[in-house]
């Protein structure tokens, strides 16, 4: 921080210093728990006297913004500058929320350009449905806004509503699912609230827990299904309040809740006052032939809080999810973020609309499925031809589960596979110590599958 004094002003020279730390704690520029130049060494850079600087830092001291450790010198103070200061939580937490493990080393190679991507969470474009785009004028736009309110444009509410047999004041249109997830965590939960999480899961990827101190507590998933009983004694001896799960193609097993565990677990929630957010981001992408289960949501409507999303059909640059919840939560939640300023914009809401009815889509939908349900199949053929682990079994979506890898995954087994110039995502990614890969076979096409496979096979400990 650049510290300097004004002698053209009339406000005393030590009240200037004094004014430089709060300020430059309010900008971020002084850390909470920084440490504070030495008393002789900042005189001499402002050309004062250390009297002078003395004097200001015990004010502050006084005042709580400073304190003195004795022998190591003078520092900012936690606890004064949090009410005023903003959100302070992440810098008097050492470790970065925000940072992706592997994310440099991953961002390089995907912009080489010579990467098989089985990483990226998205469809490949060529699979994208083609969704041709009406010729709409700037004016069209703003015509559109007309019909906007709180919750998001009437007629993306009213096409969800219908599509899903609810109200459309029962949904609320959000910036992708991740916002919905974001503001039902912050906005209905209070700090340190627990949550249940299936183990592997997505959620254990996503930085909005330690940004809203909300506690994770897992929930054993493995190839059966999701542990029930588990779920059951930790939500009765732990005073969970809410599930978090994704029952339709979990990223990242691929994984489909029953009918019969759909069942259990909902009668368990209404006797035990267990809230679901259930994120069916992927519902739309079943394999041919997967039955189309209920959803929690049309099981016990007043129980589960609902997330939808276009990102997994339409690229995650759509920006378009939704919450479906009581009118109440709707309300409470659109309010906040309004209040919070993340409002939407009416671009992608007229656009997702378009999406939503064009006469096309269910074919191009159709047509996806199929796709997605070959392309796994096929990466499936060539893990068991080359011995590469247990995949798991996957009734839609893009993910393949591929479990038990010989030789377990770790850090070096990754960075083995950055060398190979192959990518997908570790276990560890999703809070799992499984030697377990997260492999998006929808990325998969015919000519990258094999050398996919042939290279992650060249990784593994030779057979004896
Ligand atoms: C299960 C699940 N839910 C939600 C999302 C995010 O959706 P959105 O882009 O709408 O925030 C993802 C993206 O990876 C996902 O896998």
């Amino acid at each position: 921080m650049e510290w300097k004094i004004n002698p053209q002003r009339s406000v005393p020279v030590y009240q200037q210093i004094m004014e430089q730390v709060v300020e430059g704690a309010r900008q971020g520029e002084l850390l909470i728990g920084e440490r504070l130049p030495a008393e002789r060494q900042l005189a001499n850079r402002l050309g004062v006297n250390r009297s002078t600087v003395s004097h200001a830092f015990e004010e502050l001291v006084a005042l709580g913004v400073l304190t003195r450790k004795t022998g190591s010198g003078t520092y900012l103070n936690a606890e004064i500058l949090k009410d005023t200061a903003g959100d302070w939580r992440y810098f008097r937490n050492p470790k970065n929320p925000f940072e992706r493990p592997n994310a440099a080393g991953i961002k390089r190679l995907l912009q080489r350009g010579t990467v098989i991507d089985a990483y990226t969470g998205e469809l490949p474009l060529d699979l994208i449905p083609r969704i041709a785009l009406p010729n709409f004028s700037w004016q069209d736009f703003l015509q559109a806004e007309q019909l906007e309110d709180e919750l998001g444009y009437l007629p993306l509410r009213e096409k969800i509503a219908v599509d899903a047999g609810v109200s459309r004041d029962e949904v609320l249109i959000t910036a992708g699912s991740q916002q919905g997830l974001f503001l039902i965590l912050q906005v209905l939960l209070t700090p340190h609230t627990k949550v249940a999480v299936p183990l592997p899961s997505f959620f254990w990827s996503l930085p909005i827990f330690e940004a809203t101190q909300i506690q994770r507590i897992g929930i054993p998933l493995n190839a059966n299904g999701l542990d029930l009983e588990i779920l059951k004694a930790k939500v009765r001896q732990q005073q969970i309040k809410v599930l978090l799960v994704n029952p339709n193609f979990q990223n990242p097993t691929g994984w489909q809740m029953s009918l019969a565990a759909r069942k259990e677990l909902v009668a368990f929630a209404k006797e035990q006052q267990l809230l679901i957010v259930e994120d069916d981001a992927f519902s739309q992408l079943s394999f041919p032939g997967t039955p189309i289960l209920p959803t929690l949501k049309e099981l016990a409507p007043k129980q589960v809080l609902y997330l939808g999303s276009l990102s997994k059909i339409m690229g995650t640059t759509t920006k378009i999810g939704w919450v479906i919840a009581p009118q109440a939560i709707v309300n409470r939640l659109a309010e906040a973020r309004t209040q919070l300023d993340f409002t939407m914009s009416i671009f992608p809401q007229v656009l997702a609309t378009t999406v939503l009815n064009d006469p096309t889509f269910p074919k191009q939908l159709a047509s996806l499925q199929e796709e997605l349900a070959r392309r796994n199949h096929e990466a499936r053929l060539l893990i068991e031809k080359y011995q590469l682990g247990q995949a798991w079994p996957a009734k839609g979506g893009y993910y393949l589960w591929l479990d038990e890898i010989p030789g377990g995954m770790s850090q070096n087994f990754f960075q083995k596979m950055m060398k190979k110039n192959i990518l997908a995502a570790p276990a560890f990614h999703f809070g799992s110590p499984s030697a377990a890969l997260r492999i998006n076979t929808a990325r998969l096409n015919e000519k990258t599958v094999k050398k996919f496979m042939e290279n992650l096979g060249e990784i593994l400990p030779a057979k004896d």
